[in-house]
């Protein structure tokens, strides 16, 4: 069902309900055999490898979720995906990240905007724009076409519904998301990335900063998505993986030492080093 063209009884119905009435609606569905994929992605800064001849495949609307210890390049393999590493200074990349039939590391900017559009960065540590609640997610709605006032306040309350949000904020979406709570800001920025409507979702650690209900919610949420998006999830939280994983990436120092169905690495690890870390004996 299209966000823009709901019946008008079934909002009048979801009015005033602190539930979720969330529909994941796709605009502009990708080519069903658009995979992300990684073939000897090494990158090191300052000469210091950071992640080591890493091959990845990354399955269409499932939950993968990327474990393993701090430190361990989690958050520099989600990054890279968004091409949000060539920027630190020292950095070298070999190896491709396919997309599609794009190659990622090697994107000119043009196909660069339109890759993050359709692949969204939900980074570790929440940083919404330095404007009101409301035009965190109607600013990236307006650059992507959503015009008029009308569809803009219902997209803002759609994705807002979506995070748990609208309750919390609908009587003050004018003042500054700067004032929102560190959990609060964390599922506004989730909200902003999910209303531009990409195919792959990266998040990382999106429910490091929330309370337990939130961070259910959130992974209900996420569960909802994948019917039609991708998602990437960073998580430290082991039980939260085995919750909601569908396919597990588990990384150490830089290195992938095991790729696979949630149930599998979870229940029968072909790795040493993945049953020592799912025993605890180390983190
Ligand atoms: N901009 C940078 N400059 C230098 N080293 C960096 C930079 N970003 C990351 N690193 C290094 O790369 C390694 C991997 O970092 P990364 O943030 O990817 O780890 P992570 O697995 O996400 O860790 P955490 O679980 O603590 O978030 C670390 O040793 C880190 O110090
Ligand atoms: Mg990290």
């Amino acid at each position: 069902m299209n966000l823009f063209h709901r019946d008008k009884a079934e909002k009048k119905q979801n009015e005033g309900k602190n539930e979720t009435p969330f529909v994941a609606t796709k605009k502009f569905p990708p080519a069903e055999n658009v995979r992300l994929t990684t073939h000897a992605l090494s990158i090191s800064i300052g000469g210091v490898p950071i992640l080591k001849h890493v091959n990845v495949d990354i399955p269409r609307n499932k939950i993968t979720c990327i474990i393993g210890p701090s430190g361990c390049g989690k958050t520099t393999l989600l990054r890279t995906f968004n091409r949000l590493v060539d920027t630190i200074e020292g950095v070298k990349i070999t190896g491709v990240v396919m997309f599609g039939e794009r190659n990622i590391v090697t994107a000119g900017p043009s196909e660069l905007t339109d890759i993050r559009r359709t692949i969204g960065f939900v980074p570790q540590r929440p940083c919404p724009l330095p404007m009101s609640i409301y035009d965190n997610i109607a600013y990236g709605c307006r650059i992507h076409g959503i015009k008029g006032r009308h569809k803009l306040d219902a997209t803002v309350e759609h994705y807002l519904r979506a995070v748990g949000l609208w309750e919390e904020v609908r009587d003050r979406l004018h003042s500054p998301a700067s004032k929102l709570s560190g959990g609060q800001q964390q599922r506004l920025c989730l909200a902003r990335s999910l209303a531009v409507e990409p195919s792959y979702l990266l998040a990382d650690e999106s429910t490091s900063a929330l309370d337990p209900i939130s961070s259910r919610t959130v992974e209900e949420l996420f569960v909802k998505l994948k019917k039609d998006y991708s998602i990437v999830m960073v998580t430290h939280t082991l039980q939260q993986a085995r919750r909601i994983a569908d396919h597990v990436i588990f990384m150490y120092l830089g290195e992938v030492i095991e790729e696979g169905d949630a149930d599998q690495v979870f229940n029968n690890p072909k790795n040493e080093l993945t049953k020592r870390y799912l025993d605890g004996a180390f983190s």
